[in-house]
């Protein structure tokens, strides 16, 4: 059995949470895409995890981890996060498996990534941990592999090329020591792809999606998004095998968030949208930056359901909603006079007029008017739910 979790809106939704929840009946889950950008909160309980890197899978519970050659693996937060469930839950450790192909985001990343941000004539925002750089320069054949640390000089070959391509001097023998150091924490815990694969293929894998939908790089807000496919067509390249995924799981939060610039059709700038952040604790897992806040959209979760294959939808965060009198849920958008309830691409997001239906709020999720939110978004959408999250903890979620 194959299943994947991915965000159906522009990241943060609680995938962390989700995953580590379902984690439980898989064999292990696996990392594709994205880098230390992604912060997915885990609340045990009596302890709680941000997995920036590391595969949120319930370590409790002794499932296994993969991070496959999709991801690009920051040395510095790898080690940390290594250290960090270790000292949780002693051996964990030992549950993790790291593609030797995977690139690895170096220190310098950062400080270009923020370089080229900020010299945009349109900023994109982007969470400054060298995401962008690291996929950019394997795109360019520049970079460097884990598996590359295995010969030094060739490691250093990547780095001579790095500073070439870039036109940036750098200390290459210093970089390169202290990349070794760190390597060599954690060289017994690297397996090459191909060997991966045939250990886990007739397993049970949960592929955890970083992100959202809106933020993947072909499918998205472009250019306002992430660097990789973090939607389910990820998966394929990100594994490094061509696997079915049968279950595709697709996370909304009950209103919309965003970080980063970007279009955001029914943003709120004003007092509710405030509330909501405040309400939500709406500030990102990765830079705590404040997240932009909004009603729920439905164009943009069918838009969303369409291309990434979603078959089966869970619900997060409905209790921040609790307590609200009205809740406006954006139907369609108005485009040149025209009303639509389904669009085929979001290059023109900044020129429409969202077009809102109010319901009645809830007081409790065990009400009728909550009932009938559930029933109306699945009715619009035409998927069922298949789970409610009901709070933080990994125990607060109802199976429908
Ligand atoms: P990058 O992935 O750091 O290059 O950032 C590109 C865009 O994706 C920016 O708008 C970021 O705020 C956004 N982004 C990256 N990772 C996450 C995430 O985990 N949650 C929400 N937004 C993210």
């Amino acid at each position: 059995m194959k299943a994947a979790v991915i965000g159906l809106q522009w990241g943060d939704e609680g995938k962390g949470k989700v995953v580590t929840y379902l984690s439980r009946r898989y064999d292990c889950v696996v990392r594709y895409s994205g880098g230390s950008n992604a912060g997915h909160t885990v609340d045990y309980g009596n302890f709680k995890m941000v997995h920036h890197l590391l595969p949120s899978a319930d370590i409790k519970k002794q499932k296994m981890m993969y991070i496959g050659p999709g991801v690009v693996v920051d040395l510095d937060v790898l080690l940390e996060e290594i250290d960090q469930i270790n000292n949780l839950i002693p051996e964990s450790r030992s549950l993790l498996r790291i593609s030797k192909q995977a690139h690895v985001v170096i220190p310098i990343y950062r400080d270009l990534d923020e370089k080229i941000d900020s010299s945009r004539a349109n900023q994109i925002g982007t969470t400054r941990r060298g995401i962008g750089i690291s996929y950019a320069n394997r795109a360019m054949r520049c970079g460097l592999r884990l598996e590359d640390f295995e010969t030094p000089a060739r490691a250093e070959s990547f780095l001579n090329e790095i500073s070439r391509t870039w036109s940036i001097k750098f200390d290459v023998k210093m970089i390169l020591d202290n990349l070794i150091e760190k390597y060599n924490k954690i060289r017994d815990l690297l397996i090459d792809s191909s060997e991966a694969v045939r250990v886990l293929k007739e397993k049970d894998l949960l592929f955890e999606g970083t992100q959202g939908v809106l933020l993947d790089v072909d499918m998205g807000t472009y250019p306002y998004v992430t660097s990789t496919n973090c939607s389910t067509t990820g998966i394929q390249p990100g594994f490094g095998y061509p696997v079915q995924v049968d279950k595709i799981f697709g996370v909304m939060k009950a209103y919309t968030t965003r970080v980063g610039e970007g279009p955001f059709p029914t943003e709120l700038k004003d007092e509710v949208g405030e509330n909501l952040r405040r309400l939500g604790s709406e500030y990102g897992a990765t830079t705590r930056r404040p997240r932009r806040c909004g009603w729920l959209d439905l164009v943009l979760i069918k838009y969303a359901i369409e291309t990434s294959a979603c078959n089966a939808l869970i619900m997060t965060k409905a209790d921040i909603l609790s307590g609200f009198e009205k809740i406006p849920i954006c139907m369609g958008y108005k485009i040149g006079g025209k009303f639509y309830t389904q669009i085929n691409n979001t290059a023109h997001l900044t020129e429409i007029e969202p077009v809102y239906e109010e319901i009645k709020g809830w007081k409790s999720l065990h009400s009728k008017e909550f009932d009938d939110f559930i029933y109306k978004i699945e009715r619009e959408l035409g998927l069922k739910f298949a789970y409610i999250s009901t709070g933080p903890k990994i125990e607060e979620i109802t199976e429908l």
